[in-house]
C-alpha cells in the first residue's frame, strides 16, 4: 500500500504548492481532515510547524507534513510575522493594512520565512527553515499565488510572487528554499516514481 502523507493546512494555496514539490514522489497526499482543530500557540515558525505535524501525526498515525510561514517585515519590528494569517481576515485586507502601516516607511525590506517539520505518529523526523529576501511594494502586482504575494518583490528577481510562475516561485520562494533543504530527507522516507 501507498505511504500517506498529510498536509497539515486548509490552506488551499499551500496544499496546491506542496502537491506541485512532492510530485516526485509515489505518495498519497491527504489534506488535514476537517475535524482536527490545532492550537498554533508556538512563539516561532519553527515552534508552530512542530506543533502542527506533531498533533496531526499523533491523531492520524500516518506521516504529517506541516509548514508555518509567514512575513516578517523590518519596519514593523518584525510583524506581520508568525501572525501572519492572523493580521487580518481576508488576503485583500491583510495587504490593504500592511500597505498602510508602511505608508510612512521608506524602508521597505521583509523576509518571508517557511518552517517546515515532518512527523510520524507524534514524533519529529525532519524539521527545516528557508528564507527569501524582498521588498513590500507600494502597490500590488499579479495575479498569481495566495496570501501577501501580490505585495512582495523577491530581491533576486524584482518580480512579486504574484507575477511569477510557479515553476520561478518554487525555485526562489521560501517554501521551495526550505523543501530543498528537506529534500535528501524525503529521498530516505519515500520511494521516487
Ligand atoms: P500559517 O503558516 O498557515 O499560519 O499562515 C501563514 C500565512 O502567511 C498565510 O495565511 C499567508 O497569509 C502568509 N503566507 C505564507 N506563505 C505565503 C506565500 O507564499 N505567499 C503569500 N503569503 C504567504
Amino acid at each position: 500500500m501507498k505511504t500517506s502523507l498529510i498536509i497539515a493546512t486548509r490552506n488551499q494555496g499551500k496544499i496546491k504548492e506542496f502537491r506541485e514539490l512532492l510530485s516526485e514522489f509515489n505518495i498519497n497526499i491527504l489534506s488535514q481532515p476537517d475535524f482536527i482543530q490545532i492550537n498554533e500557540n508556538g512563539n516561532t515558525f519553527a515552534e508552530n510547524a512542530r506543533i502542527k505535524a506533531l498533533e496531526v501525526s499523533g491523531i492520524t498515525g500516518e506521516y504529517s507534513l506541516a509548514d508555518d510561514s509567514g512575513l516578517c517585515v523590518d519596519s514593523l519590528n518584525g510583524a506581520p510575522g508568525i501572525y501572519s494569517s492572523r493580521y487580518a481576515s481576508t488576503d485583500s485586507e491583510r495587504i490593504s493594512k500592511l500597505l498602510n502601516e508602511l505608508k510612512n516607511f521608506e524602508n521597505r525590506k521583509a523576509r518571508f520565512n517557511a518552517a517546515i517539520c515532518i512527523a510520524k505518529k507524534g514524533k519529529v523526523i525532519l524539521e527545516v527553515e528557508g528564507k527569501c529576501e524582498g521588498l513590500i511594494t507600494y502597490l500590488p502586482r499579479g495575479s498569481n499565488g495566495f496570501g501577501y504575494d501580490p505585495i512582495f518583490e523577491v530581491l533576486e528577481t524584482g518580480l512579486t510572487f504574484a507575477e511569477m510562475e510557479s515553476e520561478k516561485k518554487k525555485t526562489y520562494g521560501h517554501r521551495g528554499i526550505a523543501f530543498k533543504l528537506l529534500k535528501p530527507g524525503l529521498n530516505k522516507l519515500f520511494e521516487i516514481g
